[in-house]
């Protein structure tokens, strides 16, 4: 089975390029199709998920055109109004279900199977609903679907009850070309959120607010067609900045925006790492063993949950103990049994990691319980002694482009691997 080898040790220093956002490409190719102009997106990442929602873009009659490795042009005019979605690739990718807003807002019906993603609890999606419903839709949930529709999408104002992406998207998405002004309240600012609000403006939306509490959304009768560019991906430069922190490397990440790092700077410079940021990079260097410290996963511009697991593996080699509490899912530290195998000494009590920092991890056969958790067992195995070996990693492949590829060049030994003569070559070559 294809699976990833690792010898760690190795401090990784050098240079690493981030790729477009994940997270806001899933929300920016949803709401392509909501022209039927062409549009072009640039710095898509070349990661799975974003392969499935352009698959299933192309399966309800989306014209999507690879201009090269991340450019894509798309055309949604072949897309009708009776069109469902639902097909192999739709219940693989939690983002999907972003096409039950773009498909509500541009022809006021959507049927959507629900979507799928990573298992790190319960995942509803009662805001959407109630977003959709505020601005005149009826929404049936049924056999592992969601069927909304209405004759006329109305301006409302929303109250979030939870601060959700997801259903700020969706809403946002279903308001555009809804009749008169929404106002989404208690809305997530996630940069990919302001992200998805630039890209529909720039098709003509009128979107103010993003970013903030409160977005503001004027109705617009038609969306006409863009280029448009994706911001780097937080997450995979998080995930870069704290590999540097665990094998104590110096690495400068390339192509990022430093303002969205600031939770993750702020907590690396805290445990004594140093951080030097410049216009589209930031370098992390660590030269000693790091300090303790207290974590609690926020909506943004709190310390995100997607880097909750990269954090733990960080500071349970850290000096001290350190506490990492997670608000957001509740069933994000499965990862911890995998790191127990390799020698941390982590107690996870309630949505609280109690985590009492070692020296050293030893290498060990892990498997990936989710995307980011992959990601941070990877980190991991990098610091550990010796060799590990990385299953699961189709987890991981949903959101790194080329990890093992990137981290190869900032001086990694990690290699994909599938049969026991590519381990022996490995084992040959790393020595
Ligand atoms: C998105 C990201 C995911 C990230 C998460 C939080 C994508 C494709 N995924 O997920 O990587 O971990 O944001 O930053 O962008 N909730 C409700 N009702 C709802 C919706 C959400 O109660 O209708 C709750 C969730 O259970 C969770 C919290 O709100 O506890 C936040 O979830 P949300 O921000 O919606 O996460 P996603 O959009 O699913």
């Amino acid at each position: 089975m294809k699976h990833y080898i690792v010898k760690g040790g190795n401090a990784l220093s050098g240079e690493v390029e981030i790729a477009g956002a994940k997270n806001a490409a899933l929300a920016i190719l949803a709401a392509s199709i909501m022209t039927n102009d062409t549009v072009t997106v640039e710095n898509v990442p070349d990661v799975s998920d974003i392969r499935a929602i352009l698959k299933t873009i192309e399966v309800i009659g989306g014209y999507v055109e690879k201009v090269d490795r991340h450019t894509f042009r798309i055309n949604g005019s072949g897309i009708n109004r009776d069109t469902a979605v639902d097909n192999e690739f739709v219940r693989k990718i939690r983002g999907s279900y972003y096409l039950i807003g773009s498909l509500l807002g541009k022809y006021k019906k959507a049927s959507v199977a629900l979507p799928g993603g990573c298992n790190i609890g319960l995942r509803p999606i009662d805001q959407h609903i109630k977003g959709f419903k505020a601005l005149g839709a009826s929404v049936r949930l049924a056999s592992g679907r969601v069927d909304a529709k209405a004759d006329r999408l109305v301006g409302s104002h929303i109250y979030m009850d939870v601060v959700s992406v997801g259903a700020t998207i969706n809403i946002m998405m279903a308001a555009v070309m809804a009749e008169g002004n929404t106002a989404i309240e208690n809305a997530a600012k996630e940069p990919h959120v302001v992200d998805l609000a630039n890209f529909l403006n720039s098709m003509g939306a009128k979107i103010k607010g993003a970013g903030t509490d409160v977005i503001r959304i004027k109705g617009v009768s038609s969306l006409h067609g863009t280029t448009y560019s994706i911001i780097p991906d937080q997450i995979e430069a998080g995930t870069f900045m704290f590999a540097a922190a665990a094998t104590r490397g110096d690495v400068t990440i390339k192509n990022v925006i430093p303002k969205h790092l600031e939770s993750l700077t702020a907590k690396l410079i805290e445990i004594g790492c140093q951080v030097q940021e410049s216009d589209d990079m930031v370098r992390v260097v660590a030269t000693k063993r790091l300090g303790r410290t207290t974590v609690k996963t926020l909506p943004y511009p709190g310390f995100p949950t997607d880097m909750q697991p990269q954090i733990t593996v960080v500071l349970a080699l850290s000096k001290g103990m350190s506490f990492v509490t997670e608000s957001i899912f509740e069933n994000r530290f499965k990862y911890v049994d995998e790191l127990t195998k390799m020698g941390a000494n982590i107690r996870v009590e309630g949505n609280t990691a109690i985590i009492e920092g070692v020296e050293q991890y030893t290498g060990s056969t892990l498997s990936s319980p989710d995307l980011r958790a992959g990601a941070a067992l990877v980190i991991a195995a990098l610091a550990a002694d010796d060799y590990s070996e990385i299953y699961d990693v189709q987890y991981i492949e949903r959101g790194y482009e080329d990890f093992p590829e990137k981290l190869r060049k900032i001086g990694a030994h990690i290699e994909t691997i599938d049969t026991e003569e590519e381990k022996r070559r490995f084992m040959f070559q790393v020595g």
